[in-house]
């Protein structure tokens, strides 16, 4: 079965072409970053226009790198939520269109599901049930899998979501937006161990997270030193503060692998590209014997591959939509439609 996907939930026009759920035949990405990085942050408004300006070519891009026609595609998947909710109408509307012109099933699918599922593009036998720590620049999640399109969040953030801390400590660490991945870079060029930053606990939630206090902490470390003239350990900076990161995630995604008996364990999401968390991750998972699967650099971030390999599985749950399908702005990803 071939899917022809869509996802436009941020600042990437995503098409993709997957067979079967596990096979990219194209997947198309016109990137935004660019023209945000200029703002420090994603314009919604702007993010909008241009995905209403290469939804279209970037179509015809896919189905050629397919090498499939339209009459080949049997069904469209697409991100109907979470997102930016201008973004996520660009790609919905795009998409409704498409499957009503060619008569085929439209697929609304979730976009953290996605991510995960970006897994089973990277490994071809893996299987729920598994254990997953979705990390993006909106949602900070751990899930159980417990089928393809059965899942029930065992833990979450109260406020920020990592990648938004990793934004914004780029910010003041002065790198480029979006700033993981400089963040990332930078704390590679120190041994850290020079900032004492806070770790939050959430009480009676202890699968719970929260990332705000952490980012406030970095952003007033920064001004202080700027207000007094103190030179900043930017490298020491940077890495402490990945390392509060990883200390928060990791050993949570341990507990709830032992509370729920889940040996398999798969990162997802942008933050998932982290080195660090993706060492200390491989370095517990190895510790108490389960097994970790991360998806490739290129798979982490938003991609429409995702979005047909998960759309394949909502179809064959039979969750497929009629053209009154709305976009959501957030979405539990435990919910069906
Ligand atoms: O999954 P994603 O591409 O988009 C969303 O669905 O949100 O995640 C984007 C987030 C951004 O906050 C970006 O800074 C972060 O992922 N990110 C990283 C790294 N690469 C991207 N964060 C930490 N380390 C990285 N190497």
């Amino acid at each position: 079965m071939k899917i022809l996907a869509f996802e436009s939930s941020c600042d990437e026009t995503a098409v993709a072409v997957v067979e079967d759920g596990r096979k990219v035949l194209a997947d198309a990405i016109a990137s935004q970053v660019d023209i945000h990085a200029l703002y420090g942050g994603v314009v919604p408004e702007i993010a909008s226009r241009k995905h209403v300006e290469c939804i279209a070519a970037l179509t015809e891009q896919a189905l050629k790198e397919a090498g499939c026609t339209r009459q080949e595609i049997d069904a469209v998947a697409v991100t109907y939520a979470p997102g930016l909710i201008g973004a996520v109408l660009v790609g919905l509307s795009f998409a409704k269109s498409v499957a009503f012109s060619l008569g085929v099933p439209l697929i609304p699918v979730h976009h953290i599901r996605g991510h995960i599922a970006a897994n089973y593009l990277a490994f071809p036998d893996l299987e729920p049930p598994f254990l997953a720590l979705a990390i993006s620049g909106g949602n900070t999640l751990i899930i159980d899998v417990r089928d393809y399109t059965d899942m029930v969040i065992l833990g979450a953030t109260r406020d920020d979501a990592a990648g938004e801390c990793f934004d914004k400590a780029a910010r003041v660490l002065g790198l480029p937006y979006p700033g993981g991945k400089p963040v990332d870079e930078l704390a590679q060029t120190s041994a850290g161990g020079v900032y004492k930053l806070p770790h939050a606990h959430v009480d009676g939630a202890p699968l719970d997270m929260s990332f705000s206090g952490l980012k406030t902490a970095v952003v007033n470390l920064a001004h202080h030193a700027e207000q007094v003239g103190e030179e900043l350990d930017r490298g020491a900076l940077a890495r402490d503060f990945t390392q509060a990161v990883s200390d928060t995630l990791v050993p949570r995604v341990i507990e709830a692998a032992k509370q729920s008996g889940r040996t398999v364990i798969c990162a997802a999401g942008g933050v998932a590209a982290n080195s660090i968390i993706r060492s200390d991750l491989e370095r517990a998972c190895k510790e108490n014997g389960y097994t970790l699967y991360m998806p490739p650099l290129k798979l982490c971030g938003d991609n429409g591959a995702m979005i047909g390999a998960q759309g394949y599985y909502e179809y064959l749950a039979g969750h497929t939509a009629g053209m009154e399908l709305n976009a959501y702005a957030t979405r539990d990803i435990a919910e069906g439609l």
